[in-house]
């Protein structure tokens, strides 16, 4: 196994709106489409779509979106010896809002996913020790996640700690014991109360993030691109412009991807470039796992952009 995700799962209920309806109002919006995603799911789906061998920690509920969504994840062969059915609460889901600029707003019903237990984590123990690397978020449980960054460390297994969505409450001393943090520029606002709104103002927040004692940060910035800091060292990796349709669940392909060439190469810079790259390929697509490319869709996309 080349990674373990060990995080969420949700069913994604995207509506494209025109705008959002006032208190009392009715609107009608134009397009809604129902998908597989989940921060958790979906870097797990990308890494695999990519051709990684990938194993995910789970829970689905137990009402009629639990089959579907671990007939997802095996579709991309996604491993799913340990997403369990929690009896008696519903799976997760997070209702969309996709608008004209292609600009989304999230909302996160986590259900099952708040069942995910260190005592699951520590079952897993013996195919974690062989994984190359573990990618966690934050739509399950806060001390499933320390717990799962203790046993990384125990089995010297690196871990890449997605903080998303953005919570206050993350204690940076663990982030500091992972190999990797990886936030959007919302999620760095939160985190440090800097301000995020230029690519200065991006830099001097991650520096003072970096400073608490962080091994890595990788900054998605959306249009801006991405950025990894480390020590005093800065690379920056612009993003590949394309036509917007949906940005839901572009950082987590660029995650997923990341993930799937650093456990190929060790190369950062060039999982970056690679990560910055898929992204853009979804942006491109409604939705989320179904806009990510495979690897033959990926291929001919780069092949693409190198002609331009
Ligand atoms: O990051 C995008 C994801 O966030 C969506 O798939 C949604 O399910 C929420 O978890
Ligand atoms: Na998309």
């Amino acid at each position: 196994m080349d990674i373990a995700v060990i995080g969420s799962n949700m069913v994604d209920l995207i509506t494209y709106i025109t705008e959002m309806p006032k208190t009392g109002e009715t609107l009608e919006a134009p397009d809604f489409e129902i998908g597989c995603g989940g921060k958790g799911a979906n870097q797990a789906v990308a890494a695999a779509k990519l051709g990684a061998g990938v194993m995910m920690m789970s829970k689905v509920g137990d009402d009629l979106f639990a089959d579907n969504t671990v007939n997802n994840l095996r579709r991309y062969g996604v491993d799913t010896r340990y997403v369990e059915k929690v009896p008696g609460v519903s799976s997760g889901v997070a209702p969309i809002f996709v608008d004209r600029d292609s600009h989304n707003r999230i909302l996160i019903i986590k259900g099952a996913n708040n069942h995910l237990t260190p005592a699951d984590v520590d079952r897993a123990a013996e195919q974690l020790k062989d994984c190359k690397l573990i990618i966690l978020q934050l739509e399950i449980p806060l001390a499933t996640v320390y717990h799962a960054i203790d046993v990384a460390r125990r089995l010297h297994v690196p871990v890449i700690l997605n903080p998303a969505p953005a919570s206050r409450e993350l204690d940076i001393a663990y982030a500091c014991q992972c190999d990797f943090f990886m936030p959007n520029e919302t999620e760095l606002e939160i985190l440090t109360g800097m301000a995020v709104d230029s690519e200065e103002h991006i830099l001097a927040a991650g520096r003072s993030l970096l400073s608490r004692g962080l091994k890595n940060l990788i900054i998605t910035m959306g249009h801006r691109g991405s950025v990894w800091l480390t020590g005093d060292s800065v690379h920056r990796v612009d993003a590949v412009p394309v036509q917007a349709v949906d940005t839901s669940g572009a950082g987590d392909a660029y995650i997923g991807c990341f993930a799937h060439y650093y456990v190929g190469s060790q190369d950062v810079k060039q999982a970056m470039t690679y990560a910055s790259a898929y992204a853009a390929f979804s942006v491109r697509g409604k939705g989320t796992q179904r806009s990510y490319a495979d690897a033959a869709q990926f291929h001919d996309f780069l092949a693409t952009l190198h002609q331009e």
